[in-house]
């Protein structure tokens, strides 16, 4: 279709990570080197065949395209209980038994509109959360659900919805980073003479943050017959909190200073301080280092983070609940689609914190099309043969190596690891 487009006399221009497409390219943009501060540069344009001739060294994309950076390969693990769903029918799945395997990673997948999200998100997860917390949606249309169902104490359905309702939510404040923070600020000398405690360096409460924009930075202006326009405040000049609380700083670094760091900026800062709540600060950006969000700014309101990103930020939140641990909690997670709008690169890491999930005890059931993240499923439940009506049914269970003698659109496209 893109072709066609281009054929008929178009320029089309698209942002993708998808190989094939990037290798069907007549001219490529690699953008880098990494994200955030971290990139912004044009690493290679020209011919996607030029790239693995000009070499640009730092050039995560052609470190993939040509091989020549192993990709992230899993052991295959092997499992013992399971879950059963019987005679699933919701939209088009065709009365169909589903056996989903725990401690490892399950893999949906299928062409678009065969019916994963029908199985996992329509029966799959209502049907386990009303089972586990008796409460919930109304799952779709099944027979029963059985197998195992005392090894799983909880699930949850890791979606791509923002992680805040409130602008002033930010990822550092989903992973309780911030708290230690406003500690160690309430700790300074300039905070204890004036009596700014913890909560003066909150953009909860009143008492710091500034008053105009309500620690926000911005502020909306309603205009008559065209959308509102957000303006940096008059007040604090987009620094969030009253002057006074400016002046107060942990090794010389104010509120603002330190929301303006990003993810890693900030895990190194805080790693050289000596008081336990510095320590606890590295503990709990960690995660987000471990899921690739080194690069988001602590301060970055969570309304303009990516569908993608908010999905790693939950994740990330659950590898640092599994760390810190309650014991014997064993937690289905479900995700769909989590690698929407990930490279290579962070695909690799999206691999490496499921298996930090794994190691923890917990199951994973995720719906995706990445053939890395397929060729890295410990089972796969292919659905299909088609969309919508021509599909619902299972045409293939089994492991990644199976699935090559199977003879379905999926078998076609993914080689085993
Ligand atoms: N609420 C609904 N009412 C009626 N039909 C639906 C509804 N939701 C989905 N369908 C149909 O059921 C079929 C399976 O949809 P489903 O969303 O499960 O596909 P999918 O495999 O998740 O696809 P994708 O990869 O595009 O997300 C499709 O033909 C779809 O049009
Ligand atoms: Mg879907
Ligand atoms: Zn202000």
């Amino acid at each position: 279709m893109l072709k066609r487009l281009r054929d008929l006399g178009n320029t089309v221009i698209v942002v993708e990570h998808d190989e094939e497409i990037i290798r069907a390219a007549d001219h490529l943009i690699d953008m880098g080197p990494l994200a955030g501060e971290f990139g912004g540069e044009v690493i290679y344009q020209g011919p996607p065949s030029g790239i693995t001739v000009e070499r640009p060294e730092n050039s995560l994309t052609l470190q993939y395209l040509d091989g020549g950076r192993h990709r992230y390969v899993r052991e295959l693990r092997p499992w013992q209980y399971s879950i059963k769903i019987e005679g699933a029918r919701e939209h088009n799945l065709k009365d169909i038994d589903v056996t989903i395997p725990l401690g490892v990673l399950t893999v949906v997948t299928g062409v678009s509109g065969s019916g994963k999200s029908s199985l996992v998100g329509d029966i799959l997860y209502p049907a386990m959360k009303r089972k586990l917390e008796e409460a919930g949606d109304l799952p779709g249309v099944f027979r029963g659900l059985g197998g195992n169902l005392d090894r799983i104490t909880r699930v949850e359905y890791v979606d791509q919805n923002p992680i805040g309702r409130s602008s002033r939510s930010n990822a550092v404040t989903y992973l309780k980073a911030y708290d230690p923070i406003r500690d160690l600020l309430a700790q300074q000398q300039y905070a204890k003479i004036n009596g700014f405690g913890p909560n003066y360096f909150s953009f909860n409460t009143e008492g710091g943050r500034c008053p105009e924009c309500q620690g926000e930075g911005t502020v909306k202006i309603e205009m008559q017959f065209m959308a509102d326009v957000t303006m940096v405040c008059d007040e604090c000049g987009g620094k969030r909190f009253k002057p006074d609380v400016l002046e107060v700083r942990y090794r010389g670094k104010n509120i603002d200073d330190i929301l303006n760091m990003s993810v890693r900026q900030a895990a190194e800062f805080f790693a050289e301080g000596t008081e336990p709540e510095a320590r606890l600060v590295v503990e709990r950006l960690q995660p987000l280092l471990d899921v690739g969000l080194g690069y988001i700014r602590l301060g970055q309101s969570s309304s303009t983070l990516s569908g993608g990103e908010s999905q790693r930020i939950k994740l990330a939140w659950f590898l640092s609940q599994s760390r810190s641990g309650k014991k014997g909690d064993r937690i289905l997670f479900i995700f769909d689609e989590p690698t929407t709008g990930l490279h290579f690169y962070d695909v690799e890491k999206l691999l490496q914190s499921f298996d930090a999930l794994l190691a923890a005890g917990h199951s994973l059931v995720v719906v995706e099309h990445n053939p890395d993240v397929i060729r890295n499923a410990d089972w796969i439940i292919d659905l299909g043969p088609d969309a919508g009506d021509k599909g619902g049914e299972i045409v293939f269970q089994g492991t990644p190596q199976q699935l090559r003698d199977a003879d379905t659109f999926t078998a076609k496209y993914v080689t085993p690891r």
